[in-house]
């Protein structure tokens, strides 16, 4: 790798934790503009299945040649945390995009650049600080967490998917679950995922999106919970937002 990418390389996290000061705040008054928030105004779109095949393509795609190129590739805890990531982007690329069911549905295109900048930097930031040490309580804890958060997020996303009939486009009270505590509990999963990655990587990029994944998530779990409230009068009133009996 060339001194100039590994500067790129080193400088990504920075960029990452930049974003995620930034978005923290805005998010709380600009809901992102797609789903249940879109809306007009935001320039040209397209299908929004294909918008998350190609997003997040380069989480799987560049993070897996740049892990495959890393000079500890090979390594234990380099190997296991390369596996982790390439199993949920798999899921999240592949899986997830396909089975969406809204074939009309379209997300912005301004978004899908923006993500795929994002997704850039923090492919390229995480794949390179990988590094090797001993199997260690934060390596075993941090995955035990991540493995979780993903079952909770699957979980979750797999409630959402059910609750529409073909051909139906509103929105229900998904039940059952982490549903039982929480109107976010696909992002609570999500953030449990990307937290304990950072926990068990232990490098900057790591923690750098663990803490973007926070910055975007949070304000709209708090969107998605006062928008259930106001729209369902018979919204279950125990739940929270994002953390089970937190908020
Ligand atoms: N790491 C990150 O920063 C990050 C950022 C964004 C997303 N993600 C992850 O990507 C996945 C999708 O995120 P998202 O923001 O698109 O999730 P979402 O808004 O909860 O929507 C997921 C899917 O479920 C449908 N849905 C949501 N609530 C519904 C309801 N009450 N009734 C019927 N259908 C409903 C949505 O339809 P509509 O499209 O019609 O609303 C969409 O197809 C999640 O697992 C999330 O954690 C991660």
């Amino acid at each position: 790798m060339s001194p100039q990418f590994q500067q790129f390389a080193a400088a990504a996290p920075w960029v990452v934790l930049l974003f995620a000061a930034i978005v923290f705040p805005l998010l709380f008054f600009v809901p992102a503009p797609y789903g249940r928030y879109g809306r007009p105004g935001w320039g040209p779109t397209m299908p929004a299945k294909v918008a998350w095949v190609l997003m997040e393509s380069f989480s799987f795609f560049l993070f897996a040649a740049l892990w495959w190129l890393n000079p500890r590739f090979g390594t234990p805890v380099v190997l296991v945390l390369g596996v982790a990531w390439l199993v949920h982007y798999a899921q999240r690329t592949f899986v997830f995009s396909l089975l969406m069911r809204d074939e009309n549905r379209r997300k912005p295109l301004l978004t899908v650049l923006m993500a795929i900048v994002f997704n850039v930097l923090n492919a390229v930031g995480n794949a390179v600080s990988l590094t090797d040490r001993a199997i260690d309580l934060p390596l075993v804890l941090g995955l035990s967490i991540f493995v979780f958060g993903m079952g909770v997020n699957l979980h979750s996303d797999h409630v959402l998917r059910g609750l529409r009939k073909p051909g139906e486009t509103g929105y229900l009270i998904p039940k059952g679950g982490f549903f039982s505590w929480l109107s976010a509990p696909n992002y609570f999963g999500e953030i449990l995922e990307w937290v304990g990655f950072a926990i068990a990587a232990q490098t900057l990029a790591g923690w750098a999106f663990a803490a973007f994944t926070v910055a975007n998530l949070a304000p709209r779990a708090l969107s998605n919970h006062r928008w259930y409230r106001q729209k369902f009068p018979d919204y279950p009133a125990g739940r929270r937002a994002l953390i089970p009996f937190v908020w």
